[in-house]
C-alpha cells in the first residue's frame, strides 16, 4: 500500500489557524434555551424548514431535530433524508461538507447551516487543486473519496463513500479487478483495505478527533470494566481498531449498542452520540474512551469542535437573515452529482466507473 504524502493534516497551519479563529457555542440557561428554541420552532414553521442534524451535534440541537420532525442520523442518512424531504429549506447542523451533500442532492431547495464555519480536518486536509494533481498521476486508478470532503474534491471522484458503506463498495471495485486511489482518511482508507484485501493508494489525511483515541487508554479502561464492549468509529488509528468489538459508523455503532448483550461500552467516537446511546438504552453505561496518554495533545477532547460550533443562536440567525447558505455552482453540482448518486444507488446499481 502507498500512501500519498503531499499533504499532512498535522503540518497543515491551516487546521490550526481555522481552530483558533473558530467560536465555539456557548453555554445557556435553562429559560435562554427554551426561548431560543421556540424562536427556532417559529421560524422552521415560517420558512417550510426542516432540521437535518448529525449525531455529534449537542444535545439541545438533536432534541430540537426529534421535537420538530427533523432528522438525526450519520451522514449518509442525512443525505437520503435531506433528499427526500418535501421541505424548501433544509437546515444541516453538522458541518460544511454535510451541508454541500444536501445541497448537491436538492440544488432546488435552500440548505442553510447554523454556520458555514464549521467544518472538518480532513476537508481541510484535502485541497481540490492538490488532489487533482495526485489523480493525475495515476490516471490507471478508480477514485473514490469519503464524503467529508469539498465539492470540488466529489467533483472529481468516480465514486463518493461515507464510512457505513466504504467497505462495500471498495470490495465491489476489488473484486472486479478495480486499482483504488482513496482520500481523504488514512485509517479509514487503512482498515478498508485490510479488511477487504484491495490494494489502495491512500491520502494523508486524518479527523483530529478519532486520532486522539489511545489503544493503550482503553485496555487500562477495560481493566476497570472487563466486561464492556468496545465501539470505534474506522476513522480511529488501526491500534485502536485492533481492540474493538464493533468497527462502523455512528449509526451502526449506536445499533450495536441496542444489540450487544453488555451492559457498558466504552466509546472511540464523539462524544455527541451519547446523547441517541443513552436515549435508545437508558440501562446502559457509557464511557468515553481515552484520548489522553502517552503523546496525546487533547485539540479535541473526544468533541468534534467544528460540531460544537452549531448553536440556537447562530441558526436562528442563520434562519432571520438567511446568512450561512450553501452555495454550489451548477457545473460543480453536475459533476459530484455522479459519484454521489452511485453511492446511494448502491448496490442496487452498481456500475462501477
Ligand atoms: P458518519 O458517516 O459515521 O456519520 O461519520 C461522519 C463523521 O464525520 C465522523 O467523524
Ligand atoms: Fe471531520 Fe472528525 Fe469532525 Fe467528523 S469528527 S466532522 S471527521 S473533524
Amino acid at each position: 500500500m502507498n500512501q500519498h504524502t503531499m499533504t499532512s493534516v498535522y503540518d497543515q497551519l491551516l487546521v490550526r489557524e481555522h481552530l483558533a479563529k473558530a467560536t465555539p457555542a456557548g453555554t445557556l440557561s435553562e429559560a435562554d434555551e427554551q426561548r431560543l428554541k421556540e424562536r427556532v420552532k417559529q421560524l422552521l414553521v415560517e420558512q417550510e424548514a426542516v432540521i437535518v442534524a448529525h449525531y455529534y451535534t449537542s444535545p439541545v440541537i438533536q432534541a430540537l431535530a426529534e421535537e420538530t420532525g427533523g432528522f438525526i442520523g450519520d451522514s449518509l442518512e442525512m443525505a437520503r433524508f435531506g433528499a427526500r424531504h418535501p421541505a424548501r429549506t433544509l437546515v444541516v447542523a453538522g458541518v460544511r461538507f454535510m451541508g454541500e451533500t444536501a445541497k448537491i442532492l436538492s440544488p432546488e431547495k435552500r440548505v442553510l447551516m447554523p454556520t458555514l464555519e464549521a467544518t472538518c480536518s480532513l476537508d481541510l486536509g484535502c485541497p481540490p487543486d492538490e488532489f487533482a494533481t495526485f489523480c493525475d498521476q495515476h490516471p490507471e486508478h478508480t477514485v473514490v473519496v469519503y464524503a467529508n470532503t469539498s465539492a470540488a474534491v466529489k467533483a472529481r471522484a468516480d465514486w463518493v463513500v461515507t464510512s457505513s458503506i466504504a467497505q462495500q463498495v471498495v470490495k465491489h471495485l476489488h473484486d472486479q479487478g478495480k486499482k483504488i486511489l482513496w482520500a481523504p482518511d488514512k485509517h479509514l482508507g487503512d482498515y478498508i483495505s485490510r479488511t477487504t484485501g484491495a490494494e489502495m493508494l491512500l491520502w494523508d489525511g486524518a479527523c483530529i478527533v478519532h486520532e486522539e483515541f489511545k489503544a493503550k487508554g482503553i485496555l487500562d479502561l477495560k481493566k476497570i470494566h472487563p466486561t464492556a464492549a468496545v465501539l470505534a468509529h474506522p476513522e480511529s488509528p488501526a491500534s485502536v481498531v485492533e481492540v474493538a468489538d464493533v468497527v462502523g459508523s455512528t449509526s451502526q455503532l449506536l445499533k450495536s449498542a441496542g444489540e450487544l448483550p453488555n451492559e457498558t461500552f466504552i466509546v472511540a467516537t464523539d462524544r455527541g452520540i451519547f446523547y441517541k446511546m443513552q436515549q435508545e438504552n437508558p440501562g446502559k453505561h457509557f464511557l468515553e474512551a481515552p484520548t489522553a496518554g502517552e503523546g496525546a495533545t487533547c485539540r479535541s477532547c473526544a468533541h468534534c469542535p467544528w460540531m460544537g460550533m452549531n448553536s440556537l443562536e447562530r441558526m436562528i440567525a442563520s434562519l432571520e437573515s438567511g446568512s450561512d447558505e450553501i452555495q454550489v455552482s451548477p457545473e460543480l453540482i453536475d459533476k459530484a452529482l455522479v459519484p454521489l448518486t452511485r453511492m446511494l444507488n448502491f448496490p442496487k446499481d452498481s456500475s462501477a466507473a
